[in-house]
């Protein structure tokens, strides 16, 4: 419908009403207005690709990649169905909204990183709505781009594990605009972003009045989501008076609070050795808090500075020159002269501060306590800076040692050109940029998402990350998970793994072109053999994907056994392998119980069903059929106890908005 013919109608619909049903309408309306993003989603057309079909993967056997030699099959009853090898890695080829669904139903809640390097609304015809590249004439381009992202996270969101995060690429034109849909999709959970350097020099444009040479990363995670951290130096660590508490360096002893913003910490610090007494900063008080100044029943969360100078922890200067004044004339006098402790600059001691006749008499400390503070007390990681993402080439020097580093978008470019031998691909990120972020938000056995996976730099990243923790041996090698696979165990390699959504993006110009089958895939491919003279990826893999859409309706019809069995291997076992011969398919092993998909209740599948437990020693069965109720009540008369579950509730389950 065109935004004329909605307004006509909507006029047609206002005639209708009387005066007060037009009064109520109006508050209504005014009274509706909400702080946030407003774009015209009922304006433009709708997705084409609705929640009205199932999303079913369908293996391509001679695009996956498979390792070689290939790891033994396990015995039935101790791992992997018969099926083959079961692909962890998954690269999907489609449109991301379908891939996206179908992740919904298998995926939901497993995924701890998601990142994406989304098409930035340039104008330039970098992403299609509706089958149709949008370009910056587009009347609706902002709010199609926003409406096209809204759905995508939306249904991103629910894959997140309960520590998940999301990070999400954008540029400086589109931040805001991005941002504000992220707080809508991801209420709460914003937790930052990161500015990183995507060229060195300026932009040849001269029209800019800016030249643009930075983008950002949007962090938006779950609760339980934290970076992993920097490990701290402790260069300025040592031991000078061997304390058995061990190496220590002095710190600073004050907060950056005024005298009037925390008047409870703005004392006289008395150093009861020497009786010396040292003024507080009026700009920068105590950290810690005197004992003789708490009110009663007030408890400290530290301990009291008291407790600090009997443990031998404030560094009283050693050498310094000490003043005392013995009228409040002398006082005042040097207050004006400005010679009183100073801090920097800033004068202690002020005609306008209170109780200044406590410095009359008493002998007064120019120099400043310190803290001493022991390594052993540190948490030995330090939160990375959002700040900025250092550029490679100036690493080593600008607060490089909790940060991000990532080169400019050259070595994307770069990286590419040395896997393919040309520019097969003109947007690729820096690897460096993401294998940091990555190397930061990942563990050693998460599953790592990218749906705008473009050429697949975020899949490179994660089989150099997992080889890294191979080389220094910081992978959980053994994995409690009952379903990993045998081979991901054996070899000494981290075991994160990646999903990858590409579009193929071919056009009615180019029909046959397929970005994800033959950049992706192929860049994947290549990484995993090794390229340029640099070594390949043991035991790297994936399986190719592609999707069939079957409308609802016909799902009974439209279903082979091949789609059940990739379908349930996904959800029941986050794998995907080859299907095996025989109405009776093993998808695999959870714990103690076999995984099985009965594609006919007949008296060859029961008998088959029937030895099953005797055969493999599971002590559980757990069977997808089309007669879950008649299976379970055969099987029951021969005395075998299985849970039976309706093969078409598991595959709609998770898809067309039902509950998962
Ligand atoms: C900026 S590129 C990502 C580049 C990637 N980070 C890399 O390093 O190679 C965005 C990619 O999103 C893809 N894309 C756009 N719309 C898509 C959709 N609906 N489904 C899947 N991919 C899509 C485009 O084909 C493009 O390759």
């Amino acid at each position: 419908m065109t935004h004329t013919t909605r307004a006509a109608n909507l006029l047609a619909e206002l005639e209708g009403l009387n005066e007060q049903q037009l009064r109520r309408l109006l508050v209504e309306h005014l009274t509706r207005q909400k702080l946030g993003l407003y774009w015209e989603a009922s304006a433009i057309e709708r997705d084409a690709a609705l929640n009205a079909d199932l999303v079913l993967p369908r293996l391509v056997e001679e695009l996956s990649c498979s390792p070689s030699p290939q790891p033994p099959l396990p015995q039935a009853g101790e791992g992997w169905g018969e099926g083959g090898f079961a692909h962890r890695n998954l690269i999907i080829e489609g449109d991301n909204y379908d891939a996206l669904r179908l992740l919904r139903a298998t995926h939901n809640g497993k995924i701890r990183v998601i990142y994406i390097d989304p098409p930035y609304n340039t104008g330039n015809k970098d992403w299609v709505y509706n089958d149709h590249y949008v370009g910056a004439n587009d009347r609706w381009r902002h709010s199609q781009w926003l409406e096209f992202l809204y759905r995508r996270l939306t249904l991103a969101r629910d894959l997140l594990t309960p520590d998940g995060v999301i990070l999400v690429s954008i540029n400086d034109e589109n931040r805001s605009r991005l941002e504000l849909l992220m707080d809508e999709v991801f209420p709460g959970m914003r937790l930052g972003t990161m500015t990183w350097r995507t060229r060195q020099g300026s932009n040849a444009d001269q029209s800019c009045f800016l030249s643009v040479d930075h983008e950002h990363v949007l962090v938006y995670g779950n609760e339980g989501f934290s970076f992993k951290g920097f490990e701290k130096s402790y260069e300025m660590y040592g031991n000078s008076d061997n304390d058995p508490r061990g190496d220590w360096r002095s710190d600073n002893l004050t907060l950056g609070f005024s005298y009037k913003e925390r008047p409870n910490l703005y004392y006289p610090l008395l150093d009861p050795a020497t009786e010396i007494v040292y003024p507080p900063n009026p700009d920068r008080i105590w950290v810690y808090a005197s004992r003789d100044r708490l009110k009663a029943g007030q408890a400290l969360q530290a301990k009291a500075m008291e407790e600090f100078i009997e443990l031998g922890q404030i560094l009283f200067p050693k050498e310094q020159r000490v003043e005392t004044w013995h009228t409040m004339d002398e006082l005042l006098a040097a207050i004006d002269r400005g010679d009183v402790p100073k801090s920097g600059k800033t004068p202690l001691l002020r005609r306008d501060l209170p109780n200044l006749e406590y410095w009359v008499g008493r002998p007064v400390g120019f120099g400043r306590p310190q803290f001493k503070r022991y390594k052993a007390d540190l948490r030995n990681q330090t939160q990375p800076l959002s700040s900025w993402v250092v550029p490679t080439f100036e690493d080593g020097g600008y607060e490089a040692e909790n940060s991000f580093v990532s080169s400019t978008n050259q070595e994307g470019a770069r990286v590419v050109a040395e896997i393919f031998g040309d520019r097969a691909f003109n947007y690729a990120k820096p690897l460096s940029l993401i294998k940091n972020l990555l190397s930061q938000a990942t563990r050693p056995n998460d599953i790592v998402l990218d749906f705008f996976a473009g050429s697949g730099t975020t899949g490179q990243a994660v089989l150099e990350l997992n080889a890294e923790d191979a080389s220094t041996g910081s992978a959980q090698v053994a994995s409690t998970d009952s379903t990993s696979s045998p081979q991901a165990g054996s070899a000494q390699v981290g075991q994160r793994r990646f999903i990858l959504c590409s579009s193929t993006e071919a056009t009615s110009k180019e029909p046959d072109k397929n970005l994800c089958r033959d950049v992706c895939a192929e860049r994947m491919r290549r990484v995993i053999k090794g390229y340029g003279g640099k070594p390949g990826h043991a035991g790297g893999e994936f399986a190719y994907l592609q999707l069939d859409k079957v409308e609802a309706a016909d799902a009974h019809f439209d279903i082979d056994a091949a789609h059940a069995y990739q379908l349930l291997a996904l959800k029941r076992l986050g794998v995907v392998c080859s299907v095996p011969e025989g109405a009776v398919k093993r998808l695999g092993r959870v714990e103690d119980c076999e995984l099985l998909l009965c594609l006919e209740v007949n008296a060859a599948t029961l008998e088959t069903l029937a030895q099953w437990p005797q055969r493999t020693g599971a002590a559980r069965l757990a069977v997808y059929s089309s007669r879950p109720k008649s299976l379970r009540e055969q099987l029951a008369a021969r005395g075998i106890e299985a849970n039976c579950y309706s093969l078409m509730d598991a595959l709609m389950s998770g898809q067309m908005g039902s509950a998962i």
